[in-house]
């Protein structure tokens, strides 16, 4: 087969959702609209399927600096480039590994960010001035249509820098203001971000663990992957974005303590056991189980809590290490959110 075959069918086939749609004329006018807005220098955030993303022409410096800027992110902390064809690597990276190749036949549209080293030209602005590059190709059709109508996007998670990432569009105007238009009307499928994977390292570094874990990804390359998304790991994170505070909330986040007694109005969420006995102030939220569904609704329900004015939010502990796939993305989401 050619290359990149596999992926373009797995691209065409998530594309016919847009144009099947019943408000496909409204959707293509609203791509349109953000294409053109991006393509002069604005801002757009967009919907993945990990979470929002706030998208800037990667060739264009000073766009990118508004994200910066209307992020609140700093410097250092290097952007994702979003493809919506591999052949668009080459644009960014100096070399595509084999390594890289496997991997993106894989899982590519998907939530795979692969780190590679970065050609001269690609701007020091985007890389935070790393000579590696991270890109990725979204596995969302509007994502996908937008970015081949204005090109390769810059987009981080469209928060606050340090709030929640956003997994709604309601998220994104909650914490970025009514002069950023956001396009996409629905929740995302994952709502947490994407694996970052280092190629440049051998062996490969998992830089944030995401919904594809190190297990799926070292059977594709048929070689192990290393860990090393925190400090918790006995490493340095190899991700500049690691070291900052993330996801938290205002309310405090905590693994729960089932021998006493949370504070009032604490949100409390479970997966194996429902906590009986507890006054009724006390909102308990049972995932039974479903991690990809608690994975899902982890940052909404941060943000529901602040919200709703509740001090505490509590999380059972998850299953005993050593995790893998959404339980390590969970685990290290909420350890990062506890601080
Ligand atoms: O799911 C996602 O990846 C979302 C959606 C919108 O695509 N984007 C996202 O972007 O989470 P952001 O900017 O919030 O997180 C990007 C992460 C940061 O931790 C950053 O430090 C890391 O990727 N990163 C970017 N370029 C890197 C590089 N060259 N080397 C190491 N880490 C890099
Ligand atoms: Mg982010």
């Amino acid at each position: 087969m050619c290359m990149w075959e596999v992926v373009e069918e797995r691209r065409t086939q998530m594309m016919r959702v847009l144009s099947e749609g019943a408000d496909s004329a409204e959707q293509w006018a609203e791509i349109e609209q953000a294409a053109s807005r991006l393509q002069s220098g604005g801002l757009v955030a967009f919907p993945t399927e990990t979470v929002y993303g706030l998208g800037a022409c990667a060739w264009n410096a000073e766009a990118i600096r508004q994200v910066f800027v209307c992020k609140g992110r700093p410097a250092d902390n290097p952007l994702i480039v979003h493809l919506s064809h591999p052949s668009e690597i080459s644009l960014f990276a100096a070399e595509i590994p084999a390594s890289a190749v496997r991997l993106i036949d894989a899982f590519w549209p998907g939530p795979l960010t692969l780190i590679l080293p970065k050609k001269p030209e690609v701007l020091d602005i985007l890389t935070g001035g790393l000579d590696s590059v991270a890109l990725r190709m979204p596995a969302h059709p509007v994502a996908l249509a937008l970015i081949e109508a204005a090109g390769p996007l810059v987009a981080p998670s469209a928060n606050r820098s340090g709030r929640p990432s956003p997994t709604h569009p309601a998220h994104v105007r909650h914490d970025l203001g009514p002069e950023v238009m956001v396009i996409g009307h629905t929740p995302c499928a994952y709502g947490l971000e994407s694996t970052v994977l280092d190629l440049t390292a051998t062996p490969a570094i998992l830089c944030r663990p995401g919904h594809l874990g190190a297990q799926q990804l070292s059977a594709v390359l048929g070689e192990p992957v290393v860990s090393m998304t925190s400090t918790l790991d006995g490493h340095a994170p190899r991700s500049p974005g690691m070291k900052y505070t993330h996801y938290s909330p205002s309310a405090e986040v905590r693994w729960a303590d089932a021998s006493v007694q949370p504070p009032s109005r604490t949100l409390w969420l479970v997966h194996s056991s429902v906590p009986t006995a507890v006054s009724e102030d006390i909102a308990v939220v049972d995932y039974a189980g479903e991690f990809a569904r608690m994975a899902r609704e982890l940052y909404d329900r941060f943000r529901q809590a602040d919200l709703e004015g509740r001090p505490a939010v509590w999380i059972e502990p998850l299953p005993l290490p050593p995790h893998d796939g959404v339980i390590a993305a969970l685990f290290n989401r909420i350890t990062k959110a506890i601080g």
